[in-house]
C-alpha cells in the first residue's frame, strides 16, 4: 500500500480516480476502469472523505467516456501521433486505450502526482511520464514535434490561469504539424460557483479559468468540432443512473441556458 498525502489541485485526482473506480464496482459500468479500481486498493488513503458518491462518480465517467471516444478515433487516424495527456492525474486513460507503440504517449502533471504514478502502474512502451507543472513550458521540449498530436486536458483548464492556459495551448499548437485538443471548460459562472463543486471544496482546490463558449479558443488557432454541454454531457439513457435530485437538477440546467453552458466538453482540430 502507498500512502499518500496530497493537497488543493492535486487532491482532486484522487475523487476521480475514485469516480472511475466505484463506476467499475457498479454492475453494469459505464467506463470500466479496471486500472483505476485497482490503482484504488493499491493506495492508502482514506478515499471516503472525498464525498464521491454515485452522483459524482458518474459526472466523473460521462465526461472521460466522450474523450476516449474522440482520443481512440484519433488514435485509429494517426497511429504515429504523439499524445500529451496533461493534469493526468492518477488517470489510467493510457490502459483504457492500450495504442500501439507506433503513439508515444505523455502523461504530464506535477512531480509527486508522477512519483505515485511510478509506484501504482507499471511502465510501458512508448509511454513518458513528466513530472513538472504544465505551466512551466520547458517540459515541452521533451515532446517530438514532427508528428500528429492529441492534446487531451481533462479537469485541467479551470485549475490554470487564463494567461496560463491560453499561453501553454499556443506554444503546443505551434509545435505540432496538425492535431486535436481534447478538453473541458469550466464557464465564468462555473468558476464563481466552484465551492459548490464537493470534490474542489473538500479539496480546498482554487479555480481560476473560465471558457463562456468553447469558440472562444478559436483565437488560439483552434477549431471546434464537437461540444457537448452540461444537458449534452448527460444523455437521457444515462440519467436513472443518478439520484432523483440530480436527474432534477440535470433537467432543470438543460433548461437555462447559463446552467446549460456552465460547462463544455471539447474536440478542436488545428
Ligand atoms: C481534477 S484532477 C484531474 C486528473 C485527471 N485528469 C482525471 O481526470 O482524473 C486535476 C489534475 O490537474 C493537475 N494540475 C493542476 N494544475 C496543474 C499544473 N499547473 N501542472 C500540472 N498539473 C496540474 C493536478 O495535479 C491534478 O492531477
Amino acid at each position: 500500500m502507498e500512502k499518500v498525502h496530497f493537497t488543493e489541485e492535486k487532491a482532486t485526482m484522487l475523487a476521480t480516480l475514485y469516480g472511475r473506480a466505484l463506476d467499475n464496482r457498479s454492475p453494469d459500468p459505464v467506463l470500466g476502469d479496471q486500472a483505476a479500481d485497482d490503482a484504488v486498493r493499491r493506495i492508502d488513503y482514506d478515499f471516503g472523505k472525498l464525498g464521491v458518491d454515485q452522483n459524482l462518480a458518474m459526472a466523473v465517467v460521462l465526461r472521460a467516456k466522450p474523450m476516449d471516444a474522440w482520443a481512440a478515433e484519433f488514435l485509429r487516424a494517426n497511429p504515429d501521433a504523439v499524445v500529451v495527456h496533461m493534469g493526468c492525474g492518477m488517470d489510467s486513460r493510457v490502459f483504457r486505450l492500450d495504442p500501439p507503440a507506433t503513439v508515444t504517449w505523455f502523461d504530464v502533471d506535477y512531480p509527486e502526482v508522477v512519483e505515485l504514478r511510478r509506484k501504482i502502474y507499471p511502465s510501458r512502451e512508448s509511454y513518458h511520464q513528466i513530472g513538472t507543472s504544465v505551466t512551466d513550458f520547458a517540459w515541452i521540449d521533451q515532446v517530438p514535434s514532427d508528428r500528429p498530436a492529441l492534446i487531451i486536458a481533462e479537469g485541467l483548464t479551470m485549475y490554470l490561469t487564463e494567461e496560463g492556459g491560453e499561453e501553454l495551448f499556443r506554444r503546443l499548437i505551434a509545435k505540432f504539424p496538425r492535431g486535436e485538443v481534447v478538453v473541458d471548460l469550466y464557464s465564468k459562472l462555473g468558476i464563481k460557483l466552484q465551492k459548490m463543486n464537493p470534490v474542489v471544496r473538500k479539496a480546498n482546490a482554487t479555480l481560476h479559468w473560465g471558457v463562456d463558449d468553447p469558440r472562444d479558443l478559436e483565437k488560439l488557432g483552434l477549431t471546434v468540432v464537437r461540444a457537448l454541454d452540461v444537458g449534452t454531457a448527460y444523455p437521457d439513457s444515462e440519467l436513472d443512473r443518478v439520484s432523483t435530485g440530480t436527474r432534477i437538477q440535470i433537467r432543470i440546467a438543460r433548461l437555462i441556458p447559463a446552467l446549460r453552458r456552465m460547462g463544455h466538453i471539447v474536440r478542436y482540430k488545428f
